[in-house]
């Protein structure tokens, strides 16, 4: 990325999002896991290589031989980036129909991405008016209270999102007891962790266990938004403790922040591929599919929500139509 750039390039990584989730939404309810993360990984290697970038993955789908595994470069060259991406956030949503599937990039500085392992990680996400105000090694009640006071609400005002999961049964249970609200989601932590660092959405807080990839991209929105993001590696195995060494962290106990996992300028952009309380999902119309999406960038210091019209080919028999 060049600071000196007049024209902004950060809406084209949108265009990459875009691609993706318009592949992919073809695959709502269809059952097929395995066949919508292809269609969406397909869809967002051909965008990357569009672009004039030297883009490396460093955040990427674990297979080898997969079009965007880690180590993988793409784009034409050009500008070099590190790139952390999620063709689709919510595989299994997209297979069972669900709501609240994305396709996400995160976009980086070279070599500032940290590499991450393959494994959970125990997070905790807050928007600009509780950021400095929460602590993940504290018990949860104590974050809500010091959120309900950020908030200047009573404690049973504010909602928490939390991963629907019975590894989550005993934080469940000391958030209720801490007496907030509970907005227990199939999947999708990244939405969750944006939506509680976005006002108008009346949530505030996302906590639990969910993957690390999440984790970074997750954190490189909240460096847009002004949120901040804590997280810790939840290993669950002797195994996993020796592959959190090999990627260089020998404390497993460390908790990262934002900025840790989100370092220097970064980009980030989401499209929706089923309807959530942050966009919408793709819709298909006789010439076009309309898409939902947000941009978000450090350098250049804006967040915009993108309303996308795709036309299928050249010669149109639709108008295009104003939102509704
Ligand atoms: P994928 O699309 O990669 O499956 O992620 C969906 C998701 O819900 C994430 O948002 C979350 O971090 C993770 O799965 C939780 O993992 P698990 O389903 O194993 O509990």
């Amino acid at each position: 990325m060049n600071e000196g750039e007049a024209v902004c390039r950060c809406e084209s990584y949108a265009a990459v999002t875009e691609r993706a989730a318009v592949a992919v939404g073809r695959w709502l309810g269809r059952g097929d896991v395995v066949g919508a993360e292809e269609a969406a990984t397909l869809a967002m290697r051909a965008g990357l290589d569009a672009l004039p970038i030297d883009g490396r993955v460093v955040v990427g789908n674990e297979a080898e031989n997969d079009p965007l595994s880690i180590g993988t470069t793409v784009g034409q060259g050009g500008d070099r980036v590190d790139l952390a991406v999620d063709p689709i956030e919510g595989a299994e949503v997209v297979a069972r129909g669900d709501y609240g599937a994305m396709a996400m990039i995160a976009v980086g500085d070279p070599d500032s991405l940290p590499r991450l392992p393959n494994m959970y990680m125990r997070k905790m996400a807050v928007g600009p008016t509780a950021r400095g105000r929460v602590d993940l090694a504290k018990p949860v009640a104590e974050n809500i209270l010091a959120i309900a006071k950020a908030y200047g609400r009573n404690p049973a005002d504010i909602t928490t999102i939390v991963l629907d999961r019975p590894r989550h049964e005993d934080l469940i249970e000391d958030i209720r007891s801490a007496g907030a609200r509970i907005k227990l989601i199939p999947d999708g932590d990244v939405t969750a962790t944006i939506s509680a660092a976005i006002r108008g959405t009346n949530d505030h807080l996302a906590i639990g266990i969910g993957g690390a990839r999440q984790a970074l991209i997750a954190a490189a929105a909240l460096r847009c938004l002004g949120g901040e993001l804590q997280a810790q590696l939840w290993p669950t195995t002797r195994t996993e403790i020796n592959q959190a060494a090999e990627y260089g962290i020998e404390d497993v106990n460390r908790v990262f922040t934002t900025d840790d996992l989100a370092p220097g300028e970064v980009i980030v952009a989401a499209t929706g591929v089923s309807n959530s309380d942050l966009l919408r999902g793709v819709r298909y119309l006789a010439d076009s599919a309309r898409t939902h999406s947000v941009v978000m960038c450090t350098r250049h210091n804006w967040v915009k929500f993108i309303d996308g019209i795709h036309f299928f080919a050249r010669d149109r028999r639709e108008e295009v139509r104003l939102l509704s």
